[in-house]
């Protein structure tokens, strides 16, 4: 495996992901919310995030691409959807693993609220807020990042690397 630099230990994801369950719990305690779970990046993310929330939550999931290597290919496709049901009159909050030029959550946003939902807010790991090209953001943020190319904790560099249980950065790109 190449080298690679640790940016926040599994003890800082843990406890971040801890105080985004906290707050997400505060605002909806008395309410059902559907996680919407983006695969694959967001899929450790979620299932802790979830583990620690107190609420009533049921999950759904999307599958949306646009990368390859550490390029966006620019097009995103979906190829896994939800159906209207499971959002319509709901409280919807969109799991992302990372928020980068922010046409995939535009994207996504877009998809979701076409299907009227009671309320939709965005709930990302990692934001490279000094990325983005269109007006979107998050409405929580578990931690900021330079532009650099993170792998681990579900973030993959052409589908390797999401088992590791920090986020970190490969030497080569420092
Ligand atoms: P955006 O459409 O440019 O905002 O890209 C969002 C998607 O690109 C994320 O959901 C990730 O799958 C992928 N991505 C962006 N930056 C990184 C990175 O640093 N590491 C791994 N994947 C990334």
């Amino acid at each position: 495996m190449e080298k690679i630099e640790v940016l926040f230990s599994e003890e800082k994801i843990n406890e971040r992901v801890n105080e985004l369950a906290n707050s997400l719990y505060k605002k909806y305690h008395d309410e059902e919310v559907v996680f919407i779970c983006t695969l694959k990046g967001a899929v450790f993310f979620a299932c802790d995030l979830l583990k620690k929330y107190q609420g009533d939550a049921r999950i759904e999931f999307l599958r949306v691409s646009s990368y390859k290597g550490t390029k966006s290919t620019g097009k995103i496709e979906l190829n896994l959807s939800i159906s209207k049901e499971n959002i319509q009159n709901h409280n919807v909050i969109i799991l992302e693993d990372i928020v980068d030029t922010g046409n995939t959550l535009l994207f996504l946003n877009n998809y979701i609220t076409e299907m009227k939902p009671k309320t939709l807010e965005i709930c990302t790991l990692l934001d490279k807020k000094c990325k983005r090209e269109v007006a979107i953001d998050p409405d929580y943020v578990g931690f900021e990042v330079d532009d650099l190319f993170v792998i681990g904790y579900g973030l993959d560099y052409d589908q390797k690397y999401r088992n590791l249980p920090y986020i970190g950065v490969l030497k080569k790109d420092l």
